[in-house]
């Protein structure tokens, strides 16, 4: 991808649908009875590898640009994939479909691309297995391809060592198939669509503080939500929050985002930072707090993140370490060992990358210190970059807007990875640097 700086980001656009809670939509609504119109869904292939797999697994999902028709089989309605199931560069799919299927009473085998099948598998077959799971797989368990036989499982109390949604959800998917009440604890609150998913499908679950308590086996199941619209991806959302701060004299708005305060930490970091951003129409869709983003460009300094606000700000560290290395003073990030094990080591890759921009970065066994350049303009500002996105999504996107901050053009290698969860992230850009032909102007779809 190339880069052209042009100033300033102006205008309003929406981003595609929340990764995230697209996942959790396709597999609830599969397990439901009835047919769901899911709008807005993120069409990102790391969702369609999910949807994928649930028609393999023998549900019908009718597909067109805008929506999906997701035909609910019930919750003992899936059946036997008779392949591999390809989950692609997805951790969420892959955990959560381990959970899903550790009960059933077929077998199953689940893998993906060179990444998935480098990240850690043990943190969600450890207590599967507690549960009863047959789950085999390279290292142990630790690491895919997973093959899981599915059988009867039962309740456990498990308290989590981490705060991960992709071992809860796993987790909850796998209790709704096991005899007996579970009990699940989190250190700290991960993003909670599930339990938001399965409060609106009514599913028995119950919050105390950061404990979890789901009956498995309900007795009666629950109906397909007829329609349901996915509120848009505040992860994908985020880069042009950053990218509307950074860059001097931008005025930009991303209508119908999820801000659910699980996910919402880097507003938090901005606000921090000196950022000017508001929520303006602040809504509820699918149970999901939603609203229109308005981000004016302000100069940002420095500041300290610690390990209390890394479950929230998790997948916005790569476009947070770009406002960082344009803020005044020095940036540090602690507790954030998680960022080594998502789709690339994101400490080391946007540590490599920004250095080639001429940032100022040092990493640690947990995080990195960047010492800003400030504002771009004169002085400030990153070096153009040509630079590579290791296979991760989020440090192509990251690099991109970087790349706008430069005094020249910048190139980026390697961004197909950005389908995963943005295909129309390079539209959405374009739109905003006002490159776009004015019959185009004015909004771009999901
Ligand atoms: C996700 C949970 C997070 C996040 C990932 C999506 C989810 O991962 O980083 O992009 O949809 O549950 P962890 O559960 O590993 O923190």
């Amino acid at each position: 991808m190339t880069i052209t700086p042009r100033g300033s980001l102006y205008g309003t656009i929406a981003v595609p649908g929340d990764k995230s809670i697209t996942h959790r939509a396709l597999i609830l609504n599969a397990l439901a009875e009835g047919v769901c119109t899911l709008r807005r869904y993120c069409r990102g292939e790391d969702c369609l590898n999910t949807m994928r797999a649930l028609q393999a697994l023998g549900v019908r999902i009718d597909e067109t640009k805008d929506e999906l028709q997701i035909h609910g089989k019930g919750l003992w309605g899936l059946a036997e994939s008779a392949g591999v199931i390809d989950c692609g560069n997805s951790g969420t799919g892959i955990r959560l479909l381990t959970g899903l299927l550790a009960g059933q009473d077929f077998f199953s085998v689940l893998t993906g691309d060179a990444s998935i099948r480098r990240r850690p598998m043990g943190r969600v077959v450890k207590p599967l297995r507690e549960m009863g799971a047959t789950i085999a797989g390279r290292k142990g368990g630790e690491l895919a391809p997973l093959a899981v036989s599915g059988t009867t499982l039962h309740a456990i109390a498990y308290a989590s060592p981490g705060a991960s949604a992709q071992v809860k959800s796993s987790l909850l998917l796998a209790a709704l198939f096991a005899k007996g009440t579970t009990q699940l604890t989190e250190p700290q609150l991960s993003r909670d669509h599930t339990e938001r998913m399965f409060a609106f499908f009514g599913l028995p679950l119950v919050r105390k503080g950061l404990t979890l308590t789901i009956e498995g086996r309900p007795s009666v199941g629950w109906g397909a939500a007829p329609q349901l619209t996915v509120p848009g991806d505040f992860s994908a959302a985020a880069f042009f929050i950053v990218g509307a701060t950074i860059l001097p004299g931008s005025d930009v708005t991303i209508t119908g985002v999820g801000i659910n305060p699980t996910r919402t930490g880097l507003l938090d970091v901005l606000d921090r930072m000196g950022g000017d951003i508001e929520l303006l129409n602040r809504r509820e869709e699918a149970g999901e707090p939603v609203a229109d983003i308005h981000v004016r460009s302000a100069p940002l300094h420095g500041v300290t993140i610690g390990a209390d606000l890394i479950p929230q700000t998790i997948d916005e560290f790569p476009i947070l370490c770009v406002a960082a290395a344009v803020a005044e003073g020095q940036t540090v990030i602690t507790g954030a060992d998680e960022l080594r094990v998502k789709e690339s080591d994101r400490i080391a890759t946007m540590s490599t990358e920004l250095r080639a921009m001429g940032a100022r970065v040092s990493e640690t066994a947990d995080g990195m210190a960047i010492q800003g350049l400030g504002q771009p303009g004169e002085n400030g500002g990153l070096q153009p970059a040509n630079g590579r996105s290791h296979e991760d999504h989020r440090v192509a996107m990251s690099l991109a807007i970087g790349g706008l901050t430069a005094p020249a053009e910048s190139v980026v290698h390697d961004t197909e990875c950005i389908e995963t969860s943005f295909p129309n992230f390079h539209a959405c850009l374009l739109q905003l640097t006002g490159a776009v032909s004015e019959p185009q102007k004015g909004h771009v779809k999901p």
